[in-house]
Formats: C-alpha cells, sequence, structure tokens
C-alpha cells in the first residue's frame, strides 16, 4: 500500500497531510491558541484533560525527542517523560498506522515553528489519576498489532480500512466502550456516545446505521461536500473541517468503500415513548419549533442561505433526538461559520422540539426524548 500522500513531493508534505488525516490539530490546539501548542481541554469520563505542546520547543513541547520517541508516544501511548499516556489520545487507532507515515508525521511536527507553553496537570479523579494504573488496562484494552491489509477484499477497500481504524480513528467516536473506557469489541463502529452527542452506527445496518446512505452520499458528507442531507455538525464539523475535507478524492472515497462493505450492526440507541405521549409532545413541539426555531431554519424547516441550514432531511434527524437535543442546549459554535445560540427554554420544552422537528422533517420518527433524557445532557455539559 503507497504511504499517505504518496504523490506530494517532500517527507514533510506527506507529514503534514498524516497530520490532517489523523485530525492531531484540533486536540493540541487551545481555542484562539497557537497550533500544536496544547492547552485544549478534552472533558472525558474521568475529569478533564488538557493537551500538552505538541511543537519542536525543546524545554515545552517535543523538540528534543527522537525520532523513535516520537513514534511510541504516537502508536504505544509511552511518553519519554511521563511513561504511559491515557488513551484520550488516540494512540489505541494510531498504533495501526505504517513505519513511512509515522516516520513523515515526525519530519512534519519538527518543522512546525516552537512555541513556549508549559505542560498542564491533568485533573482525573481518584483512581483515574494515577498512570501507572494504565499499565492494567493497556493489557486488557490496548491491542497495539500493526494494520495487515485483508486479501479478500480490494486496495481500496483495504485503503479505507487503514484509515477509518487508523489514523482517522474513526472508531474513537464511534465504537461503543465498556465501564472502563475500552472498545466493546463487539460492536466495531455501531455508535457511542462522545461528548454528550450520538456519534452514530457507521455500519450499513438498514434501520439504525449507515444503510440507506449510498458510497457517493458518504463521500460528500465527509468531503465536506453540499449535500441534500444536511453536512457534519458538533464534534464531527471538525472531524471534517480540519481532517477529511483536506484529504484527495481516492482517500476518502476509499474509507467511503469499506464503511459500505462491513457487516451491518444493529444497534437501537433510543426507545420510543407510548402512542398518546409521544403525539402530545410533538404536537407542543410543534407550538415550540414556531416559537423558537422557525425564525432561522423557517417553518418548512428548510433553512436560509447564510443564516441557518436546513433541518428537513437532515441526516442528524433520523439518528437520535440527543444531536438535535444538544445544539439547542449547547449551541454550535459554527468554527468559521455561522454559530447558532444556545436556548434557555425548560427540559420538557427542548425534548418537544426535538420530537416534533424528528417526526416533521425527518421523515416520521417516532418521538423519543424525554425530559429526564435533557436534563441529564445538560447536567454533562458542566
Ligand atoms: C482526541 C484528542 C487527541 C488527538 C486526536 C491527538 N492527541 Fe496527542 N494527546 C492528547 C492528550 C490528551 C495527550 C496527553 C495524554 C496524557 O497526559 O497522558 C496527548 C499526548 C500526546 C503526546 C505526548 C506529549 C507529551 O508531552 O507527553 C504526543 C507526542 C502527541 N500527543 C502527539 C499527537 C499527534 C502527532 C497526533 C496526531 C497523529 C495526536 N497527538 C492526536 C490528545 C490528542
Ligand atoms: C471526535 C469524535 C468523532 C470522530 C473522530 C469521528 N466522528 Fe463521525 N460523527 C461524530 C458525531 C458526534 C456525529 C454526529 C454529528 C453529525 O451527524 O454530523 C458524527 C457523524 C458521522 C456521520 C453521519 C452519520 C449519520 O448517520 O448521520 C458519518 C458518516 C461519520 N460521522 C463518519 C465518520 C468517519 C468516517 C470518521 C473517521 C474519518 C469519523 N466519523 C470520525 C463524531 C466523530
Ligand atoms: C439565530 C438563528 C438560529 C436559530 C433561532 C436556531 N438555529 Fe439551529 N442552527 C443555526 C445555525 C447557524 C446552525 C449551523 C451551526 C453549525 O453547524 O455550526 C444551526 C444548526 C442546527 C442543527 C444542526 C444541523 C447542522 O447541520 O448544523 C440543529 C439540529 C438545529 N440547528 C436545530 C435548531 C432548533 C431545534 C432550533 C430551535 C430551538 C434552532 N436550531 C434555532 C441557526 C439557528
Amino acid at each position: 500500500m503507497p504511504p499517505l500522500g504518496a504523490a506530494l513531493s517532500s517527507e514533510v508534505e506527506r507529514g503534514a497531510y498524516v497530520a490532517r488525516a489523523a485530525d492531531c490539530a484540533p486536540c493540541h490546539t487551545a481555542p484562539g491558541g497557537k497550533a500544536f501548542a496544547g492547552g485544549q481541554v478534552l472533558k472525558t469520563d474521568f475529569g478533564a484533560m488538557t493537551s500538552p505542546n505538541i511543537t519542536p520547543d525543546p524545554e515545552t513541547g517535543i523538540g528534543g525527542w527522537t525520532q523513535e520517541e516520537f513514534s511510541r508516544a504516537v502508536r504505544e501511548g509511552v511518553a519519554p517523560h511521563l511513561g504511559l499516556l491515557y488513551p484520550t489520545m488516540s494512540y489505541p487507532s494510531y498504533a495501526k498506522m505504517s513505519d513511512a507515515d509515522v516516520n513523515a508525521l515526525y519530519a512534519y511536527m519538527m518543522s512546525i515553528p516552537p512555541v513556549r507553553a508549559p505542560r498542564q496537570e491533568q485533573e482525573l479523579s481518584f483512581p483515574f489519576n494515577i498512570r501507572f494504573l494504565l499499565a492494567g488496562w493497556r493489557k486488557v484494552f490496548f491491542d497495539n498489532s500493526e494494520f495487515v491489509p485483508d486479501s479478500s477484499l480490494n486496495d481500496t477497500v483495504n485503503r479505507g480500512a487503514y484509515l477509518v481504524l487508523g489514523a482517522a480513528h474513526c472508531a474513537e467516536c464511534h465504537t461503543p466502550r465498556n465501564a472502563l473506557g475500552g472498545f466493546d469489541s463487539s460492536k466495531p463502529l455501531a455508535g457511542a456516545v462522545i461528548d454528550g452527542y450520538w456519534a452514530p452506527n457507521l455500519t450499513p445496518d438498514p434501520k439504525t446505521g449507515l444503510g440507506s446512505w449510498s458510497e457517493d452520499e458518504i463521500f460528500a458528507y465527509l468531503s465536506g461536500k453540499p449535500s441534500s442531507r444536511g453536512g457534519p455538525f458538533g464534534p464531527m464539523h471538525d472531524v471534517v473541517a480540519n481532517g477529511t475535507a483536506h484529504l484527495t478524492e481516492g482517500d476518502v472515497r476509499a474509507m467511503a468503500a469499506y464503511l459500505s462493505q462491513l457487516k451491518p450492526i444493529e444497534n437501537a440507541h433510543e426507545i420510543p415513548l407510548d402512542r398518546a405521549a409521544g403525539e402530545a409532545s410533538i404536537a407542543r413541539g410543534y407550538v415550540a419549533y414556531k416559537a423558537n426555531c422557525a425564525a432561522c431554519h423557517r417553518d418548512s424547516g428548510a433553512g436560509v442561505r447564510g443564516l441557518a441550514p436546513a433541518l428537513s432531511g437532515h441526516h442528524a434527524l433520523a439518528v437520535a433526538s440527543q444531536n438535535v437535543v444538544l445544539p439547542v442546549i449547547a449551541g454550535l459554535s459554527g468554527k468559521g461559520r455561522i454559530a447558532m445560540p444556545a436556548f434557555k427554554l425548560n427540559d420538557q420544552t427542548v425534548a418537544d422540539i426535538a420530537n416534533y422537528v424528528r417526526n416533521a422533517m425527518g421523515g416520521g420518527v417516532d418521538a423519543t426524548a424525554t425530559a429526564a433524557q435533557v436534563a441529564a445532557a445538560r447536567a454533562k455539559l458542566h
């Protein structure tokens, strides 16, 4: 398999391409901060983590690291000064990256401007704050085997597998985890909760996954191209805008080809309300939608170009009410796009709006959202 960015002329340019595919920048750059200088706060179930500086500053960054040390940190989660790294850093996926790709990434990282920015202590809760306990975790959950192409699949699908499971680390958000944060190996890519959002089932299951998406539609979505299904938002907006939208057409099509041929896994995520309760909620939601949302998204959900995206037929509506609830209670920062404000509405009203929008604009989806679900999502925001 040719290395990533094989058509580019230098090792450093190839490394920049690998950094895009692996989406290293968003986690390692604070809002408004210098690229790769760290300081981004990442919320995990075990407490808040602050990403370190990975610019080549010799004292506060990785300037003094050898290629070998860098490769061990990225693929094995072992850093020279700290020892074992927390799997918040996506090394369980990066473990599948080839030597050629990691070495190019090293060349690139050493070429960027060094920034002085000391590392901050991690504020994890007990017992997760004890780094050496990670040794036990790794024994059970860390599969550091290298990527092996499957000879029964064609080169395109293997290329897609290498990207999805390795550098592009899609599993980090889309594969469910057990209570200790290890991947649930019985449901690879079948959907998981991340930052309060539901990162949907990427297997081609017709009811709960991407069964109704064509390869072209998956390609368009990952490339950030306009589509009648609506674009990525929330955490997935970063993945596309910073990462997959910068990859070659061949690489993005390979990912779509890989996802399309996966074995479908059914993974129902939300339980429908009983019929009468659902209908009453949808009726209340209609009124609340008109009052709060229609100014931007229009009564019909058609949206207004330059003001708000269309909701009617949006892919998010079919999937999970929580992906409608989250934008409403937390807002969407847009990152280079127009932002959506957070709304101060009570929990029941937010649930009603989610049920209405999904039912009326998402093709008759059953009502599933409840005030309790909204309250739980709200509690996790802080
Ligand atoms: C999902 C967020 C995330 C992504 C994506 C990510 N990192 Fe990290 N990275 C972290 C966090 C958090 C730590 C600190 C872990 C710890 O303290 O145990 C870290 C640690 C590191 C370290 C160790 C630095 C030190 O001072 O110990 C290096 C090197 C590193 N990352 C490089 C990369 C590279 C290169 C990429 C892209 C291939 C990348 N990271 C992608 C979150 C991320
Ligand atoms: C940081 C977490 C994160 C990562 C990494 C991530 N995703 Fe997502 N993804 C999400 C979330 C959250 C959503 C829901 C928002 C949306 O639909 O745009 C989503 C939505 C999607 C959807 C839309 C599915 C649907 O049914 O609506 C597709 C397709 C997708 N992701 C593919 C991928 C692929 C392929 C990768 C790897 C290149 C990837 N994702 C990496 C979090 C992530
Ligand atoms: C002030 C204008 C405005 C109002 C009012 C508004 N939105 Fe939005 N909405 C936006 C914008 C802009 C985006 C795109 C932001 C982004 O994705 O970063 C958006 C995105 C969304 C999304 C994610 C889809 C996507 O592709 O980004 C959902 C779901 C949503 N809005 C639902 C609602 C609901 C429900 C209400 C009423 C409670 C509402 N919005 C009110 C402007 C608005």
